[in-house]
């Protein structure tokens, strides 16, 4: 059986007010189904994975959220950082502690803040990406048909061979620039990369062997310090030693043996208000409410309230109208590339 990292130490401010530092998406019940992100997560896998083959990697502030919202799991099984390094960091950390218990480990990489609508479709491809990553120092990635030219996402072009079911990848770009993501989109022959990954630990290590040699070394240094008393104290050492790098630049981009399973699971990383819109169930106007609300005259917009406090909207088209803790947010719901903004200019206001 497959070991299951879930990475969940990420910010995810993008649906501020709604997110916030000290709960970011991955821990917030967005379909408001009684399940978090992370939780949605951890039930996907379970297919193919005891609890016990379960590992989250966080930031250390959010380690109590994670037990609290997994309490099948074990405290050995949530892995704390003490900064922030981006995921090449917390990958490596999490494989070589997993290798240093089981050389022979197979790992699925996920994303602990995402959405799969299909989860058979996706347990279908977890398996055929476990099966085509066992050929040793393979490195296999999940890709999806884009619909529009992102350049948050990395874009994996793969080389096309009659009857296969997995692809060679040819080239692997990270977060490209609009102009090129729109080349890319227009080619045909793109896919995103889900960043979800499938391998097994030795073929990812030897692959950090070859391109994160700083960081592989410091890692395998401290090897033997895994599962004692002091693992620890090397965590703490070790991430004041290594650089922030994410895995898609560090390993995806550089590596030669990596394979793409192109693959529909109606997946999304909901990276924005409008996309957590969409999959939300809107009542006969197309609005999204979650709240003790009047609405007038108002349609295809989305009004979140996390108190009892009565709101009474009058003439709102496409509109976000959120309100969580101590702010409150009105703004057209398409605001996505503002946010970042308003969340820095909010903390100056303090
Ligand atoms: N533990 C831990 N520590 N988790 C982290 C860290 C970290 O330092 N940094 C990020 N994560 C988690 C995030 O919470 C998220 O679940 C996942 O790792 C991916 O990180 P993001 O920061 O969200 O990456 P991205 O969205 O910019 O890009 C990646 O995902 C895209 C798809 O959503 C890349 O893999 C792209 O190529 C890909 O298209
Ligand atoms: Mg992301």
């Amino acid at each position: 059986k497959p070991y299951i990292v879930i990475m969940a130490g990420g910010i995810g401010s993008r649906f501020w007010p709604y997110s916030r530092r000290h709960k970011p998406k991955q821990f917030l019940d967005v379909l408001g189904n009684g399940r978090t992100l992370l939780q949605m997560t951890f039930d996907r896998f379970s297919d193919i994975a005891d609890p016990e083959q379960f590992l989250i990697i966080t930031y250390s502030k959010y380690i109590d959220q994670v037990k609290e919202q997994l309490p099948e799991l074990e405290d050995h099984q949530i892995l704390s950082e003490p900064s922030r390094k981006n995921t090449a960091t917390c990958i490596a950390y999490a494989t070589y502690k997993i290798f240093s218990q089981d050389p022979e480990a197979d790992l699925i990489i996920t994303p602990a803040d995402h959405l799969v609508l299909e989860g058979e479709k996706f347990i279908e491809t977890m398996n055929l990406a476990l099966r085509v990553a066992q050929k040793p120092d393979r490195l296999v990635t999940i890709g999806i048909t884009p619909d529009r030219p992102e350049t948050g996402y990395g874009y994996i072009q793969y080389i096309d061979r009659d009857g296969e079911e997995a692809f060679k990848v040819k080239t692997f770009t990270e977060k490209p620039n609009a102009a090129l993501a729109k080349t890319f989109l227009e080619s045909g022959d793109f896919v995103w990369n889900s960043g979800i990954f499938v391998w097994k630990a030795e073929s990812l290590i030897n692959a950090l062997r070859l391109h994160l040699q700083d960081l592989a070394e410091v890692f395998e240094e401290g090897l033997p310090q895994f599962n004692t008393k002091t693992e620890l104290d090397f965590i703490q050492k070790a991430y004041t030693q290594v650089k922030s790098i994410s895995i898609d630049y560090g390993v995806m981009e550089k590596s030669e043996d990596v394979y793409v399973i192109p693959s529909d699971f109606g997946w999304s990383d909901l990276g924005s208000w409008t996309s957590l819109y969409e999959i939300r169930e809107q009542d006969e106007n197309k609005n999204v409410v979650e709240a003790n609300a009047l609405l007038y005259d108002t349609k295809t917009s989305f009004i979140k309230t996390d108190s009892d406090r009565l709101v009474v909207v009058r003439g709102l088209e496409n509109y976000l109208v959120n309100e969580e803790d101590n702010v409150l947010l009105i703004c057209p719901i398409d605001s996505e590339s503002e946010i970042r903004q308003f969340v820095a200019d909010a903390k100056k206001k303090g």
